[in-house]
């Protein structure tokens, strides 16, 4: 069978081509991805919730921050969403005064202690402050007691 040299050697030249330009690409995608630091970004653990108007009585849901907001008259507190058993997010019982974890079936108390596990640990509080914009301010790097609160004039 006869072969035309000039088709072959065009397809191989071709080929070399393909191969050649794939290669520069990726070298180029993979030097562009190193000017993009390699990075876990992770929320600040200090952050405003807004005003304390904005809070009426009662136990209030963040979920950007999982954690809850609650108001009693003028006194602000701040305790977790996350159940310390694996981490799944708590839901308030206005009806039980509890939180109940839909997970695993873990319940905390008032104050954030365990009264039914698997959940072993209590819930963490945070302390909680009024920043110079007058918003609330929530701070994860500091544990509290579940006593712990702001005070608020609305
Ligand atoms: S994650 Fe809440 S009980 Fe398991």
């Amino acid at each position: 069978m006869f072969i035309d040299q000039t088709s072959r050697r065009n397809f191989i030249n071709r080929l070399g081509w393909g191969v050649f330009l794939s290669t520069i690409g990726g070298i180029m995608v993979a030097s562009i991805r190193l000017l993009a630091p390699n990075v876990l970004y992770e929320l600040p653990k200090e952050f405003k919730v807004g005003y304390p108007k904005d809070y009426p009585e009662g136990v209030h849901f963040i979920p950007a921050r999982r954690i809850f907001v609650l108001r009693e008259n003028n006194r602000f507190r701040a305790v977790s969403a996350v159940c310390t058993h694996l981490g799944c997010t708590m839901r308030w019982s206005e009806q039980d005064l509890a939180w109940k974890c839909p997970c695993h079936g873990s319940v905390f108390n008032e104050k954030g202690g365990v009264i039914k596990g698997p959940a072993t640990r209590p819930l963490p509080w945070y302390d909680i402050s009024v920043s110079l914009d007058g918003q609330l301010l929530v701070d994860l790097n500091k544990d509290v007691s579940p006593d712990h609160s702001v005070v608020v004039n609305v």
